[in-house]
């Protein structure tokens, strides 16, 4: 059984429009939110870089008070709806924005769901070296995207993306090529947790650790 999105995450969202409710309890129940949530540290500054409309940036900031949570996406109607989200926490923010925009300050962690396949191998080196740059030595880059087996999940995922972006260009990624990119920018890849199990989506959360030595941190 798949897991139904908790309600107090739900109650957040309200009102939404049918298909915002649609996709909302759809993406929760197809992606390991609470597996993410429980990687990070129980507190600290956490960037959601690609938030969309925030369900991962809320259940991370309500999890821990002591966690301060930014949510950044460049699709204006889902950062407004993550806005109206958080209107009563002080403990997370939401920008609209891509990279260009990001910070000046430093994280303890960066988290990245389902983002990568939407950049290209420019920009994903472009984001993974200002990730690099902004995190902490040690600090964590926790990323699920889809791999390229099973595939006749990678299939599945390939079709609902389709579905869901029928103009864009996608960017899909063996787990070998995420592991050759992750290391490029210093991240020491600590795990690679294959979340298909019971699900027809070919999903992997990588976890990297920003080696001490990696030349933004000197
Ligand atoms: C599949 S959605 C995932 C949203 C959210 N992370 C989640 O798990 O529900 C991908 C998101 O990445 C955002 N995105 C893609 N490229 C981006 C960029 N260069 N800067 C900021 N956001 C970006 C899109 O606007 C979209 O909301």
């Amino acid at each position: 059984m798949l897991p139904k999105i908790p309600p107090e995450i739900l109650r957040l969202y309200q009102p939404l429009s049918p298909w915002e409710s649609f996709y909302l309890r759809a993406r929760w129940r197809l992606c390991p939110f609470m597996s993410i949530e429980a990687l990070l540290p129980p507190g600290g500054k956490v960037l959601d870089f690609g938030c969309g409309y925030g369900m991962l940036s809320n259940l991370i900031s309500l999890r821990a008070p002591s966690r301060h949570v930014q949510g950044v996406d460049l699709n204006r109607n889902r950062i407004a709806v993550a806005k109206r989200s958080a209107i009563d926490r002080d403990n997370i923010d939401f920008y609209l924005g891509d990279v260009n925009d990001l910070m000046v300050e430093t994280f303890d962690a960066v988290v990245m769901t389902d983002v990568m396949h939407h950049l290209s191998d420019q920009d994903s080196r472009i984001i993974l070296r200002k990730i690099s740059s902004c995190l902490r030595p040690g600090g964590l880059l926790v990323i699920l995207d889809v791999d390229r087996r099973p595939f006749w999940k990678f299939f599945f995922t390939y079709l609902v993306d389709r579905c869901l972006n029928p103009r864009s260009t996608l960017h899909y990624r063996s787990s070998k090529r995420m592991i050759t990119l992750l290391k490029q920018f210093s991240f020491a890849v600590k795990g690679i947790v294959p979340v298909h199990e019971g699900l027809p989506l070919s999903d992997v959360i990588y976890i990297g650790e920003l080696e001490s030595s990696s030349p933004s941190s000197q």
